[in-house]
């Protein structure tokens, strides 16, 4: 950043106090220190949305109770849970991560960030968030949501496309933090609720903030500007595997998430490889038919999309999604090239 900043003394106190009476207090993670569930729920809400995660979580943690249960399972199950959620590398990495606490940490979490982060798929953000919330750790998180709240705050105008500046800024969240470890969850679960309520990408609720008199990004006018991040456009190319089931006429589609590629049409569900794909399959007894690959140019990637076809016997639910009869389709906004692919 080109101007240095001085800290605004009182961001977490208020930011604390504000958590205790506007803030999230009755989600299924919350009102526990068990670091299981808490990693659990900080895993799944990486690339998902809390309304999303509810039921997911809710049939892990039926089907494996414990970070022991989940080690001794088969992938094949943990990925089978997994189905719809996406960014399947996350389930691997979470199946991974619990039989690295079973075989060396005798089935307990370590209760450090810094030894949090040596865990399979745990970042450093992560592993900050499970040391906050468990433990009490005084150390800062900082993902896409905080980087903006953040970043306002402090009108912090480097670009976050730099590690250089993106380093500043952690040290920045570090220094924000409070002093008593007590207040840790709360300020932690607090810059997470502000990031997903009044301080949103699009138009941040000043008015009802609780740092807003703090705020410098407001002082100066346009808190939206903030954060700056420049895109490095490297083209890239990007594999899937797309599961077309079908039953009776009608065809299985899911709702892309609403941020990302095709954000909220409706496509087919998606795996990152087709061992996952094979998985989920298997588990609907769907005998696959592999199909001519897609080839999708999109700005920053060419996707290929490996479609594998399969009418099923009975209309099983795979995950989130619903049985579209195919007269009904054209009242879905599907991606052009599943149109071209199924129509
Ligand atoms: N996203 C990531 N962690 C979260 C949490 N603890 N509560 C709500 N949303 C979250």
């Amino acid at each position: 950043m080109s101007k240095e900043v001085s800290l605004p003394a009182d961001f977490a106190a208020l930011l604390v106090a504000w958590q205790r009476s506007h803030g999230r207090h009755e989600l299924p993670w919350q009102n526990t220190r068990d670091p299981y569930r808490v990693w659990l729920s900080e895993i799944m809400l990486q690339q998902t949305q809390v309304t999303t995660v509810l039921g997911y979580y809710q049939r892990f943690l039926a089907r494996f109770p414990s970070v022991i249960e989940l080690a001794a399972a088969p992938l094949d199950e943990v990925l089978t849970l997994w189905a719809g959620l996406g960014y399947y590398s996350r389930a691997r990495n979470l199946h991974r991560c619990a039989q690295a606490v079973a075989a060396e940490h005798g089935g307990e979490f370590p209760r450090s960030a810094a030894a949090l982060q040596e865990l399979p798929g745990i970042g450093r953000s992560t592993a900050a968030a499970v040391a906050s919330f468990c433990f009490g750790e005084r150390i800062a998180i900082l993902d896409g949501n905080v980087k903006r709240v953040l970043s306002r705050l402090l009108a912090f105008d480097g670009d976050l496309a730099s590690g250089a500046q993106e380093k500043k800024l952690w040290a920045y969240a570090q220094a924000l933090l409070p002093a008593a470890e007590a207040d840790m969850p709360a300020y932690t679960q607090g810059l997470m609720d502000l990031g997903a309520s009044l301080c949103g990408a699009r138009a941040p609720q000043c008015l009802l903030c609780p740092v807003s008199e703090l705020c410098r990004g407001r002082a100066e006018g346009e808190p939206a500007r903030y954060p700056i991040k420049t895109k490095k456009l490297k083209r890239g190319r990007r594999e899937n595997w797309w599961l077309w089931l079908e039953h009776e006429g009608s065809v299985w589609l899911q709702q892309r998430p609403d941020s990302g590629v095709w954000a909220g049409l409706w496509s087919l569900p998606l795996f990152d490889d087709e061992a996952a794909l094979d998985a989920q399959a298997r588990s609907l007894g769907a005998a696959l038919e592999v199909m001519p690959r897609v080839e999708h140019a999109l700005t920053h990637f060419d996707w290929v999309l490996h479609p594998r076809r399969a009418e099923l016997a009975q209309a099983a639910s795979p995950g989130e999604g619903r049985w579209v009869a195919r007269e009904e389709l054209a009242a879905y906004a599907l991606p052009a090239p599943l149109k071209r692919l199924i129509g």
